[in-house]
This record gives C-alpha cells, sequence and structure tokens, in this order.
C-alpha cells in the first residue's frame, strides 16, 4: 500500500498530557462500532484486505515502517489515523465521521505506542511534539474544510496555523461548526 501524504496529519490531542489510552477499554469498542461491519476475520468481511476483530492479524499492520497502517508512537505517519481525519477518497469509515473524542483516543493510543496489553510501557512523547507540525481538519460554519494546526484560542477566536506558509490566522470560533468548536477546545484543554 502506497502511502500519498502531501502534508502531515497530527491531532494536537497527541499532545495531551493526559495518557490513558487502554485497547481492550478504549479503543478496541470504537473499532467495534465503527468498522468490524466492514473490515472482520468473524463476519469474513476483509475490505481491502484489513481485518480489526482478530488481533493477530491487526498486529502485522502495525509497525515502524513505511507501509505499517499503523506506527507506534508516530501518529502523524500512522496512514489508520489519516483516513480517519482526512477528507479525501479513502475516508474511513466511509462517509461516516468519528467523534473528537474518538480520535482522542485512538491518537493518545497510537502516540503512546499502539500496544494491545494494558501495561505496556508508554513511549515518550517529546519527538512527537517537537518535530510535527499539526495539521488537522476544520469545518466552518458553511460546510467548508480548513487545513490548519491549531495554535491556541485567544478570547472569541482560535488562532489556526496555515499549512502553506505557516502564518497564523486568528479565525472566529462562532464561525466553526460545532464539531470544531469543541475540537479547539479540546486541543486548549491541558
Ligand atoms: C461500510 C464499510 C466500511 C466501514 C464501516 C469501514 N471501512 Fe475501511 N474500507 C472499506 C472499503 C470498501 C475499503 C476499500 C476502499 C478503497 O480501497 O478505496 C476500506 C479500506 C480501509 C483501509 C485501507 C485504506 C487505504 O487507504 O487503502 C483502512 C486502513 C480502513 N479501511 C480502516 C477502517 C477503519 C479504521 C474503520 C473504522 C473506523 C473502517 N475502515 C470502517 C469499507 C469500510
Amino acid at each position: 500500500m502506497s502511502l500519498i501524504r502531501s502534508f502531515l496529519i497530527v491531532s494536537c490531542l497527541a499532545v495531551s498530557s493526559v495518557f490513558a489510552a487502554d485497547f481492550k477499554k478504549d479503543i478496541q469498542p470504537i473499532l467495534e462500532r465503527n468498522c468490524y461491519e466492514c473490515h472482520s476475520l468473524k463476519t469474513g468481511k476483509k475490505k481491502a484486505g484489513f481485518v480489526f476483530d482478530d488481533l493477530e492479524t491487526f498486529k502485522l499492520d502495525i509497525k515502524d515502517n513505511d507501509v505499517a497502517q499503523i506506527r507506534p508512537g508516530k501518529p502523524a505517519e500512522s496512514h489508520f489515523l489519516e483516513i480517519l481525519v482526512n477528507d479525501g477518497k479513502n475516508h474511513m469509515p466511509p462517509n461516516e465521521n468519528l467523534s473528537s473524542a474518538e480520535i482522542k483516543k485512538i491518537t493518545e493510543w497510537i502516540t503512546e505506542g499502539a500496544s494491545f496489553e494494558k501495561d505496556a510501557p508508554k513511549l515518550a512523547l517529546t519527538a512527537v511534539k517537537k518535530n510535527l507540525p499539526p495539521i488537522m481538519s476544520w469545518t466552518n460554519v458553511d460546510g467548508k474544510t480548513i487545513k490548519a494546526g491549531f495554535v491556541r484560542l485567544d478570547g472569541a477566536n482560535v488562532v489556526l496555523r496555515m499549512p502553506l506558509n505557516a502564518a497564523e490566522v486568528p479565525y472566529p470560533l462562532t464561525k466553526l461548526s460545532e464539531a470544531s468548536q469543541k475540537l479547539a477546545r479540546d486541543c486548549a484543554a491541558p
């Protein structure tokens, strides 16, 4: 599978200070609700060859190399996460969006090392924080998508960093969709 990526996506939520994603408790139920329908060994639906209910198989997609869907500790380089947050043709689940809370959990889980074991050692976050410009999808009230990084909340505005020239642009919160306003608040939370 080729990883075509013109921009990096890493949710700012990855660098939040609460690391508490437990695969069985937090991640598996999200995949069960949103993905098993089309990606399951049990039901035999293996769209694009992926199954997420059989952990032995799923594990093969989790590795630190260029073709792996999930790169432990590197949410911005994990195709699996990118297609959950992008608005491209290969967006997953098709025609639906995970909630920002679900995306946040998955991002945390990948950032911490994408282990199935609850007590696995967590990866450090500093490298992720320093090297990867966070670029996310925002939606405004007109339904238009804006690709930008979160910088900070500033009064009634969210300051976004534009991917092309890194300009910081204040954007009125009230002009964003409810979900994107919530995302901005989540991003600003310590
Ligand atoms: C309604 C069916 C359906 C659901 C639900 C679904 N997928 Fe998919 N998925 C597909 C199909 C169909 C493809 C193949 C699309 C293609 O090759 O263009 C695919 C492809 C993929 C791929 C390969 C993507 C790529 O770029 O080649 C991944 C990874 C994936 N899905 C993950 C997920 C995850 C994670 C979820 C749940 C959050 C999910 N899918 C939910 C149908 C689904």
